[in-house]
């Protein structure tokens, strides 16, 4: 499914990234989610939210 239409970029995409550790802004300069109209910005932060509740604690969640 395509979360930005403007930039062509998949909940796959964005999945991804979040589990190769991305943040919203690092996904954000990437892939350029939400830097166009803007109308895709708050879905792929609850989608970045959900996929990163998913996700196992890092173990070094102290310096992370
Ligand atoms: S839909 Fe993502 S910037 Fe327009």
């Amino acid at each position: 499914m395509y979360v930005c239409l403007c930039k062509a970029v998949t909940q796959q995409q964005i999945e991804d990234a979040v589990e190769d550790g991305y943040s919203y802004a690092q996904i954000r300069q990437k892939y350029g989610v939400a830097t166009d109209c803007g109308c895709c910005g708050q879905m792929a932060k609850q989608m970045i939210r959900e996929k990163t509740a998913t996700l196992p604690p890092c173990e070094f969640s102290e310096a992370c």
